[in-house]
This record gives structure tokens, C-alpha cells and sequence, in this order.
């Protein structure tokens, strides 16, 4: 094979720039063979890219022989169904975020690609913010023990700022039957990969989430939640969809020092001395390990949605390791999920968590809605995609 032929499945807000950037040339050996949406007015944009098929139904581009592989930009329940069917099928999956909706639908999906016959087959995630040099680098100097015993992170991430238009622009968005939750599930997916990315699995967490509290929804738009780590460390995630300026800002501390990433910014603070050799071994009452500043070399936000998709389309074609396999996905859905039922029973959850015990109280919310969808609007025209990410 020299070039992917690849099948975008959903083709709303995000399925587009997709398959924008595939049609104008942005990912090398990849070509847009088919798309895929169940409203026609989505497909009609593409009338003019004349060699690329256009299906109504995921299960017929699945089948029509036409792509190697799809990646599947549709509402957040589609993932589990679309994905299951098309591993099946034997092409190879790139998924958008979240991977699913619950943890035990990421089960079901992750349980597909592994019984698929061709193990060849490549199942991936649009973790697009993996390939920001920023966390990169972060992700490095943690492996190579720089930052020493990991005792803390706290990550204020509450400029995901939505307007009530936002909510408005889409039937399934900010629904328990819909979407599944709220910015825990559209938004946060990333955070929450890269803080599992970073710091691994936390075993406990207390969530509290706050559902409308800022919009005229029936989902969380705003939470914060404490996550234990196994080796004593302890975590705070905070997060909104209804702050504005708002904030990005992440701490990572070890005994050997702290790393700060506050919009471009990125420091390491340095202890001379590891701080818990430094506390066992200094004779002064009130001194403190000597710090160093260090600013890091990281620079921009790197390639993302087009780096995962020149990555995915390498893997395939040259077997390149992916920036971000789709069964790492469970973990991040797995810490929304806590904050959740957490907050919704008033209780602590222990990780890893019941998934059963979430989908149980998923459906309770499904089932018990009143909430009547304010009237939809289109999404207005001009508005800039890449101010979503
Ligand atoms: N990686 C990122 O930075 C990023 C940013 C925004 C959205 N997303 C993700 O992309 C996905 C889509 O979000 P969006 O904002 O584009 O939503 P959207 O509503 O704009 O688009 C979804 C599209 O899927 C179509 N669709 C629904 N069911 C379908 C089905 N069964 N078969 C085929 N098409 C179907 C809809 O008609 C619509 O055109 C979500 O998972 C979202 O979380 C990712």
C-alpha cells in the first residue's frame, strides 16, 4: 500500500476541517476516498471534491471496499457502534475524543479491537494535544526521573469558555441521552488524557460537578474534583465551560522540583536538593532547598489533529508507533466518569471504578430528563473551528 485511502464518518464541525485537510494536501499518502453523514446539507459541502463517495449510512462506507481506514467524527455514542463496526470489518479506526461515552462502552469498543482476526489493524485517538512540544517535553523529563517522586498536580483548566449559541448548534450537545455529559466529555477529554498521560491513574476520586450551572443545559459545566494517587500524591482538577477570561494553568510538583505550564509558558523550578533528603538532612529550622528557574525550550502547540493523522496514516503504511493508541482512551473517559458518579452519590469512587455502576446511573439521568432543548440554531457562518480546540 502507498497511500491511505481513508473514510471520515461525520462530517459536522470537526468531520470538515478533517476532511478539508486531507483534500488540500496537509497529510501527505493519505487520500479522501469517501464521507459519511446522516444530514445531506454536511455532504452537500463536499459536492465539489468529485472523486470522494458520499454514504448516508456508516455501515455501507464501512463496506464499500473504498477505505483502508475511517475516522470517526460523529456524536460521542457513535464511537462505541461506528468503531465496533468497522474493526470488525477489519480497517483501521482512528476515533475522535472521547472514545466513548462510559467506561463500560469503551470496554465493549476495546474488546472489538482485540478479537479482530487482522492483527495488523490500527486503533487510534484524536488526542491531538500529545503532540504539543510542551507536554512532550514534560512527559520526557518526568520518564527520566527529573522531577524526582511525584507528590502533586493540580490543573485550573477553565478557559473552555461556551456561549448558550454553542449549546444551541447541535440537538445531541450538553444532553444525558445525547452526549453523555458535559465538559467532562466534550472538552476536557484532552486534559484528562494528558493528566493520565503524565501522572498515571489516580486510585481514588471526589467529584463535584455542577450541571447548568452556567448555561441552560441538563450537563456538568463546571467541576472540581480531588484525585489520590497510589503513592500519596493527590491531584485537583478544576474546570468550566462558564468562566471567561479563565484559566490553563498546570503544576506538576516532585521532591525535585515543580513544573508550571501557564499558556506559552513553561518552567521548571529546580530543587538543588531533592526536598525530602533536603528536610531529613538540613539542620536550620525554617531553610529551604536552594531553586533553580529554568525556562524550557518548548515552543507553539506542534502539529495536532494533522500529526495524529500523519501519524496514524505512517503507522499504517510504515509502521510507525502511534503518538496516541484508542485503548489509552479508556483512562481519561474512566477519571470523567469518577468525577461524576462521585458527585452524583455523594461518595469518594475507587478506581479502577464499576463501569456498570456508572452506565446504571447514566441511564437513571437518561431516563428521569425533562429538559427541553432550547430551539436549534445553525451553527453561525465564519465560525472559526480551531477556536474549539
Ligand atoms: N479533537 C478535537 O479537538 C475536537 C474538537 C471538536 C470536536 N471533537 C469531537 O468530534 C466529534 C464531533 O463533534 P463536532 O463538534 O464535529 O459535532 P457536530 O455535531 O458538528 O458534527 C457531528 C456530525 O456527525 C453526524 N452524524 C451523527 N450521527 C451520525 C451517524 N450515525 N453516521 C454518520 N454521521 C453522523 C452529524 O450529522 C454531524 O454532521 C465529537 O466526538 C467531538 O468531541 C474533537
Amino acid at each position: 500500500m502507498k497511500t491511505v485511502r481513508l473514510g471520515i464518518i461525520g462530517v459536522g464541525s470537526m468531520g470538515h476541517f478533517h476532511a478539508r485537510s486531507v483534500l488540500e494536501g496537509k497529510i501527505a499518502r493519505c487520500t479522501l476516498s469517501a464521507i459519511c453523514d446522516i444530514d445531506p446539507e454536511r455532504l452537500a459541502k463536499f459536492n465539489d471534491a468529485k472523486d470522494v463517495k458520499q454514504f448516508n449510512k456508516s455501515g455501507e462506507l464501512i463496506r464499500s471496499g473504498e477505505v483502508d481506514a475511517v475516522l470517526i467524527a460523529t456524536p460521542h455514542y457513535g464511537h462505541t457502534t461506528i468503531g465496533i463496526d468497522a474493526l470488525q470489518q477489519g480497517l483501521h479506526v482512528l476515533v475522535e475524543k472521547p472514545i466513548s461515552v462510559h467506561k463500560a462502552d469503551c470496554e465493549k469498543l476495546i474488546a472489538a479491537y482485540k478479537k479482530s482476526k487482522k492483527r495488523k489493524q490500527l486503533f487510534a485517538a484524536m488526542f491531538n494535544q500529545r503532540t504539543d512540544p510542551k507536554y512532550q517535553k514534560i512527559k520526557k523529563m518526568i520518564e527520566d526521573g527529573e522531577l524526582g517522586q511525584f507528590t502533586r498536580v493540580n490543573w485550573i483548566i477553565t478557559d473552555w469558555f461556551r456561549t448558550e449559541s454553542y449549546y444551541a448548534s447541535g440537538g445531541w450537545r450538553a444532553t444525558w441521552a445525547g452526549e453523555g455529559g458535559g465538559v467532562l466529555l466534550n472538552q476536557c477529554p484532552h486534559q484528562l488524557d494528558l493528566i493520565w498521560w503524565l501522572c498515571g491513574s489516580p486510585c481514588e476520586v471526589h467529584g463535584f460537578c455542577d450541571m447548568g450551572k452556567r448555561h441552560n443545559i441538563e450537563v456538568e459545566d463546571e467541576v472540581t474534583a480531588y484525585l489520590k494517587y497510589p503513592n500519596g500524591a493527590t491531584g485537583v482538577f478544576i474546570t468550566s465551560t462558564g468562566e471567561a477570561p479563565g484559566t490553563n494553568r498546570l503544576e506538576i510538583c516532585g521532591d525535585k522540583g515543580k513544573i508550571l505550564v501557564e499558556g506559552d509558558r513553561v518552567m521548571f523550578y529546580r530543587n538543588e536538593q531533592p526536598m525530602f533528603e533536603f528536610s531529613k538532612t538540613d539542620p536550620r529550622a525554617f531553610s529551604k532547598p536552594p531553586v533553580w528557574e529554568i525556562k524550557l525550550p518548548a515552543s507553539g502547540s506542534g502539529e495536532q489533529h494533522h500529526g495524529i493523522l500523519r501519524n496514524f496514516t505512517a503507522a499504517i503504511l510504515d509502521g510507525a508507533p502511534l503518538i496516541a493508541q484508542a485503548t489509552d482512551g479508556i483512562h481519561s473517559v474512566e477519571l470523567g466518569n469518577a468525577m461524576l458518579l462521585s458527585s452524583l452519590t455523594g461518595k469518594g469512587v475507587k478506581l479502577p471504578m464499576d463501569g456498570k455502576a456508572y452506565e446504571r446511573q447514566l441511564k437513571k439521568l437518561i431516563a428521569g430528563s425533562t429538559f427541553k432543548k432550547a430551539s436549534l440554531k445553525k451553527k453561525a457562518e465564519g465560525d472559526d473551528m480551531s477556536s474549539s480546540f
